[in-house]
C-alpha cells in the first residue's frame, strides 16, 4: 500500500501520523519505506533519532525525496517494499501533488480550528486536480489534535463531511501529550511503556492504521517484544 499523509496546512500532525503508521506497520512484520518528501526533513530527523535510540534500529527504511523524485522512483520502490508511507509535507507544494499522484490512500489530517478546516477545501481541489492521473486515489480527512471534550470537533467534522473529493473518516485522534513524548524519544505511540503508556492514544491510532493498510493492527511477536 502507498499511503500519503499530507495537506496544505502546517502543524496538523502529518509527520506524527506518518512516523507512527510507518513504525506500526513495521511492528506488524512488514518491510516498510518511509519517504520524507517534506523539505523540512522532520521524518528523516526523527528516523535518525530512532536509529540511535533503538538497539535494533528504526525497523523501517527512510529516504528523502524531492518533488518529482517521488513519482520517478516509485515504480522501483513499490516493488522493493511491502508498504510505502509518504510524509508529503504541507502548503501548496509540488511534493504533495507528486505524492497524491502515486498514492493509493491520501490522509489529510486537520485540527478542529477554522484555518485547518478552510485549508481542507484547498486540499480537496488538489485531489480533484490529481484524480484524472490517479483514478484509484482515495482521500480521507481525519481530525487530529481533536479536543477531548466540547463541540468544536463536531462542527469541524460537519464541515469536513461536506467537502467534495475527500471523505471524512470519523475516528478522531485526540490531542494527547503522549504523542510528543513518544516522538521526542524516537518511539511510536504504541511503544511507550510503563507510566508513559497511553492506551487511549494508542487505540485511537488503530482505526487510522486500518484505513491506511486495510488490516487490524497486530504486532508481530518477537523475542524481546512480548
Ligand atoms: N494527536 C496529537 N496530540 C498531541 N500533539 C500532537 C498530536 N499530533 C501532533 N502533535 C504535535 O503537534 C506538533 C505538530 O505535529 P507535526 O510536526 O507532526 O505536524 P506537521 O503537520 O508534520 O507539521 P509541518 O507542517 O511543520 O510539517 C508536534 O509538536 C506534535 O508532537
Ligand atoms: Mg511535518
Amino acid at each position: 500500500m502507498i499511503v500519503s499523509i499530507g495537506g496544505t496546512k502546517g502543524g496538523t500532525g502529518k509527520t506524527t501520523l506518518a512516523i507512527n503508521l510507518a513504525i506500526m506497520r513495521s511492528l506488524a512484520g512488514r518491510d516498510v519505506l518511509l519517504i520524507d518528501a517534506d523539505e523540512q526533513g522532520s521524518s528523516a530527523k526523527f528516523t535518525s533519532l530512532r536509529n540511535s535510540e533503538c538497539p535494533g534500529g528504526a525497523g523501517y527504511a527512510c529516504i528523502r525525496l524531492i518533488e518529482a523524485e517521488v513519482a520517478d522512483q516509485m515504480p522501483e520502490l513499490r516493488d522493493k517494499y511491502d508498504d510505502v508511507v509518504i510524509d508529503a509535507g504541507g502548503r501548496d507544494t509540488d511534493a504533495h501533488k507528486y505524492a497524491l499522484g502515486v498514492a493509493d490512500i491520501a490522509i489529510l489530517p486537520f485540527r478542529p480550528q477554522s484555518f485547518d478546516v478552510w485549508e481542507l477545501a484547498k486540499a480537496s481541489k488538489i485531489v480533484h486536480l490529481i484524480r484524472p492521473a490517479n483514478r484509484n486515489l482515495k482521500a480521507y480527512a481525519i481530525l487530529n489534535q481533536a479536543d477531548a471534550v466540547g463541540k468544536d470537533n463536531e462542527e469541524a467534522a460537519d464541515f469536513a463531511s461536506d467537502i467534495k473529493n475527500v471523505r471524512y473518516y470519523p475516528h478522531p485522534i485526540v490531542s494527547r501529550k503522549a504523542f510528543g513524548r513518544a516522538s521526542g524519544n524516537g518511539l511510536s505511540i504504541v511503544e511507550l511503556s510503563g507510566r508513559f503508556r497511553d492506551q487511549k492514544a494508542a487505540s485511537e491510532m488503530y482505526p487510522l492504521y486500518e484505513l491506511a493498510f486495510g488490516e487490524h493492527f497486530e504486532q508481530l511477536k518477537m523475542a524481546g517484544n512480548e
